[in-house]
């Protein structure tokens, strides 16, 4: 056996993800609005992006009876904030992490700071949260009764799976410049590990982030198919014709399948398959 030490059975128990293993990730703060017209705080680490290609939800697991859930039962709304790791809010969260206090007990100790969403529509009333002033971004949410109501998994559940569409993401205008990774920077996203062994609860302090150039292994047959299939609505690549295209380096891939996509047009040809690569690499041969 290897010196890294053998690996041992970890039995299931309820809450598995923090009782029989390790989950580090970040959180939300959720914000909604309580029966009595009040903006509500409620910290969750099961909560994670849902759709992320045709539309854009998120799921957030949570124990039946919380706040949140009953809020969101109600109002449909709410509005997860991601706020950058500080120590001196981290004792705030974890107090509103403590199940069965009412939301007017959690805002009388409140150290974050709450203001009107700028989205229109979105204004504070007896269904839309304020959010927190402090968050890097904010996504504005309702519920999605219906997919919930016909999905058994969803709706039977013993906890709330609360299956969010995003109507409206937020982002801080001095981080926005960061969303495609030029800059040099990232917001510091906190950590937490969850609760231990009924007495700690844990979170992590993150190191600033870094970033490294993405590897050129080389463009596989996978990468062209999908690069040259969203290329244009009309051409379509086959698969062995992507195979045909394997040895062209990143830099050129662009150019070489606008390139092919062109040909195809001119010939009048929907779908580009093995021969007529092979033709044009012929027709290059000898040109
Ligand atoms: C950092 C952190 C993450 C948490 N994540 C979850 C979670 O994903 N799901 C859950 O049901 N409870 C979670 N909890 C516990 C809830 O926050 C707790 O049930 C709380 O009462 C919810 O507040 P609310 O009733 O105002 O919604 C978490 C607590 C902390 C401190």
């Amino acid at each position: 056996m290897s010196d890294a030490g053998k690996f041992v059975s970890s039995p299931m128990r309820d809450n598995w993800y923090q009782r029989s293993s390790f989950l580090g990730s970040s959180f939300a703060l959720i914000t909604s609005v309580s029966e009595d017209g009040l903006t509500n705080i409620g910290p969750y680490q099961l909560s994670f992006p849902f759709e992320v290609n045709t539309g854009r939800s998120w799921m957030v697991i949570s124990r039946n009876t919380s706040n949140t859930a009953t809020n969101v039962w109600r109002t449909h709304k709410c509005a997860l904030n991601f706020i950058e790791y500080d120590r001196d809010k981290i004792d705030t969260i974890l107090k509103f992490g403590y199940p069965g206090q009412t939301t007017a007990e959690k805002m009388a100790y409140n150290t974050f700071e709450l203001m009107d969403s700028p989205t229109p529509g979105r204004e504070p009333d007896e269904r839309h949260p304020q959010i927190l002033a402090d968050a890097y971004q904010v996504y504005e949410c309702t519920l999605d009764v219906k997919r919930i109501e016909e999905n058994p998994i969803l709706r039977d559940s013993p906890s709330a799976h609360l299956l969010l569409n995003i109507d409206n993401i937020l982002v801080k205008e001095k981080w926005m410049a960061h969303i495609d990774g030029t800059k040099d920077s990232m917001p510091n996203i906190p950590l937490t590990y969850g609760f231990r062994g009924g007495a700690t609860f844990w979170f992590g302090e993150v190191q600033p982030a870094y970033k490294l150039p993405i590897p050129d292994m080389g463009p596989n047959h996978e990468l062209v198919h999908y690069e040259a299939n969203r290329m244009d609505e009309e051409v379509k690549f086959t698969w062995e014709a992507c195979k045909q295209l394997t040895g062209i380096p990143n830099a050129f891939l662009q150019n070489v399948l606008g390139g092919i996509v062109k040909q195809a047009k001119a010939r009048g040809i929907t779908e580009v398959d093995e021969d007529f690569v092979l033709a044009l690499n012929k027709e290059r041969e000898n040109s």
